[in-house]
């Protein structure tokens, strides 16, 4: 393949120069489109074809369904690594040995205390609010409390920001859930793992010993590890975009998790659940659901399935699955909605209309089944989502700045009225 791509508009053509990865990725170049052709641009709704930035980070290839983090395939994180060294790779490059791990995890534990005022914020929420709208703003708000790690340019100064964030945002998760259960807002204790002590701040009760579950803790480190970054997807993209503009961190991420948020993206792990549990009321008719799902007339999608990229199956389904059976049986719990989500996906595998548009389970088809059987109520599973992917949305918001990439301004194509003179009101 040669090295540049031609363009032809009307009888003038330009050349571009074409950008290899070191996965053989090609992408055309257009940084001198504009100028060189005297105002033409692209336009690509949803940026299904555009590249946004280069990034070393997570590779992805959605016809073979591979997902790699920093060269190391996610079957491999999710069966060997914990969730914090897999935080580490994302956010420093490599696996860490064991003492950068230790380092890591203790200069996170030593900024793993929230001013006691962000309870008032806190208090200040009706119990009726969704997580996401509380774990958002209470990260915002996290600027306020540490107003030093707003524009952090050298890289020390982004350490600690970082181990900042890893260090509270579990505490905040943890927070939003017990507030809304009524639940004293602890702190855990110290001495345990990451992961071992997020569940311990999340389950806890006051008046009796928390007794850690390893067939819980590993599910919560494999769903988190799953979860950790996923390229250029809608709420990475939104921190990017945040941060280009070189607002801190702390905001950037909270624009992310807002993202995530909606029911198209991490918002679906939870509308996946309240779809099944519909079709469970509804006798378990999934035929009646699959009906509704191509129904170019009704706007029911069947969430926890399709990919932008994915146009195979997404790898991280497939752990989850097979991790869904495992935690439910090991744990000797045994959900109906399994069984309905196994029905409609066989049915959605044979159903053409799936087939032809290569819509297969996607991560968020199979993980509240998990976090059901963890304990973990239903408005918090996008939550989790949040906590999984936050050390992808960090390693991402560094890169951008480390490589002072610029701030984000798409152009556009104006289709509104010509030029018109004003009328005064009493001639309108
Ligand atoms: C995540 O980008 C990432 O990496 C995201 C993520 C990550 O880790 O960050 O992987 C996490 O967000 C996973 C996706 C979770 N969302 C859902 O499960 C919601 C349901 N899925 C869809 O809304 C949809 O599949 C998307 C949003 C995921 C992808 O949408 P696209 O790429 O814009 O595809 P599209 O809307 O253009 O759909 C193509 C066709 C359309 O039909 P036609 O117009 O060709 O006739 O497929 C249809 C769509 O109507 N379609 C579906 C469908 N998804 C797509 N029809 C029914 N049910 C669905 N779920």
């Amino acid at each position: 393949m040669s090295d540049i791509a031609k363009l032809q508009i009307g009888d003038n053509s330009y050349e571009f120069p074409l950008v290899k990865g070191t996965e053989n990725e090609v992408a055309i170049n257009i940084k001198t489109l504009r100028g060189a052709t005297n105002g033409v641009i692209t336009i690509d709704p949803g940026y299904k074809n555009t590249g946004s930035c280069e990034s070393a980070i997570t590779f992805l290839d959605g016809e073979k369904g591979i997902l790699r983090y920093r060269g190391y395939s996610i079957e491999e994180l999710a069966d060997k690594a914990d969730f914090l060294e897999v935080a580490y790779a994302l956010i420093f490059g490599d696996l860490p040995n064991k003492e950068e791990l230790e380092k890591f995890h203790s200069d996170i534990k030593a900024q793993s205390v929230v001013d006691d005022d962000v309870k008032k914020i806190i208090d200040a929420f009706p119990k009726t609010a969704h997580p996401m709208g509380v774990l958002s703003s209470l990260t915002s708000a996290l600027t306020a409390f540490n107003p030093s790690s707003v524009n952090v340019d050298s890289e020390e100064d982004m350490y600690k920001s970082i181990v900042r964030i890893l260090g509270k945002f579990p505490v905040l998760v943890a927070w939003t859930m017990r507030k809304k259960q009524g639940l004293p807002l602890n702190y855990g204790s110290s001495s345990l793992g990451y992961v071992e002590n997020i569940l311990k701040m999340m389950f806890e009760k006051p008046n009796e010993e928390y007794v850690m579950s390893p067939i819980i803790k590993n599910a919560l480190d494999k769903l988190l590890i799953l979860h950790a970054d996923h390229e250029q997807n809608c709420s990475t993209s939104t921190v990017r975009i945040v941060g280009s503009s070189h607002a801190g961190l702390f905001a950037s991420l909270s624009a992310g998790i807002s993202a995530l948020w909606g029911p198209l993206h991490g918002g679906a792990n939870q509308a996946v659940l309240e779809m099944l549990e519909a079709i469970k009321e509804d006798g378990g008719d999934t035929k009646k659901y699959m009906a509704k799902a191509k129904d170019k007339n009704d706007p029911f999608r069947l969430m926890g399935f399709g990919h932008r990229v994915y146009k195979n199956f997404d790898p991280r389904a497939t752990i989850i699955k097979a991790a869904a059976d495992e935690v439910l049986n090991d744990l000797g719990v045994n959900d109906p909605i399994l069984e309905i989500a196994r029905g409609l996906e066989q049915e959605a595998l044979n159903d053409p209309y799936f087939v032809d548009r290569k819509l297969y389970p996607n991560v968020d088809f199979y993980s509240g089944i998990i976090y059901r059987a963890m304990g973990i109520p239903v408005e918090m599973f996008t939550v989790m989502f949040a906590l999984g992917r936050l050390p992808g949305w960090i390693a991402q918001w560094k890169e951008m700045r480390l490589k002072k990439e610029p701030i984000g301004r798409p152009r556009q194509i104006y289709t509104g009225e010509n030029l018109r003179d004003f009328t005064s009101i009493e001639k309108r």
